[in-house]
């Protein structure tokens, strides 16, 4: 190979990767943790699976009268700042809980994203728990994602009586 092919090729590899940063520039794909392995939850209840789960993981921050980001998730405070309210962070671009749309629940993408703190200058902010590593447990991520495909109920439909075991992971 001559020296002027090598240089040709090292021009379109060149070209390639400017492209390839510019895509990056203009949507940043998310780097999911793989949640597929976790059997679905049937007609998950905010008060007993998810509220605990903020409890623990979000203290301090945003439990135990913590507003980081704007965001309290006290006990009988969460579900109202989170269900259909916009996301602090205007970058987000999106409700902090969509009901039915996990994709569209900036919640669930600070948590379930692994990529989030290594994007440049982390218009996302960081990846939650902020405190992490450890971030939440793929059990954990998985309840609050069939959660939302669920509808982001407020508790337990009590009037959901069949349930395949299957329905809303996605
Ligand atoms: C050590 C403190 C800390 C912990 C623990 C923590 N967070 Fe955060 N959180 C922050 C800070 C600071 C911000 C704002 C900056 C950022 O987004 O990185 C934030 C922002 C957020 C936002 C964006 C709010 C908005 O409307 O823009 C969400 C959603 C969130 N956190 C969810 C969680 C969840 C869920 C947990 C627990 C699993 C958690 N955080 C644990 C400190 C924390």
């Amino acid at each position: 190979m001559s020296k002027r092919s090598g240089e040709f090729n090292l021009g379109v590899a060149g070209v390639l990767l400017l492209a390839s940063v510019v895509a990056q520039a203009q949507v940043t794909p998310c780097v999911k943790d793989d949640l597929g392995a976790v059997p679905p939850k049937y007609n998950v209840d905010f008060p007993t699976d998810i509220q605990p789960i903020l409890d623990v993981a979000c203290a301090g921050c945003h439990t135990g009268g913590g507003t980081s980001g704007g965001l309290n998730m006290n006990v009988g405070a969460a579900f109202g700042n989170l269900v259909n309210v916009p996301a602090n962070n205007s970058a987000a671009n999106m409700p902090r809980i969509t009901p039915f749309d996990a994709a569209a629940s900036f919640l669930f993408q600070k948590i379930n994203c692994t990529n989030l703190n290594e994007i440049p200058g982390t218009p996302f902010g960081r990846r939650m728990p902020r405190s992490g590593p450890p971030y939440l447990s793929a059990a954990n991520q998985a309840l609050i994602l069939d959660w939302i495909e669920q509808g982001a109920r407020a508790a337990r439909d009590p009037d959901r009586i069949f349930g395949n075991g299957h329905e809303g992971r996605n």
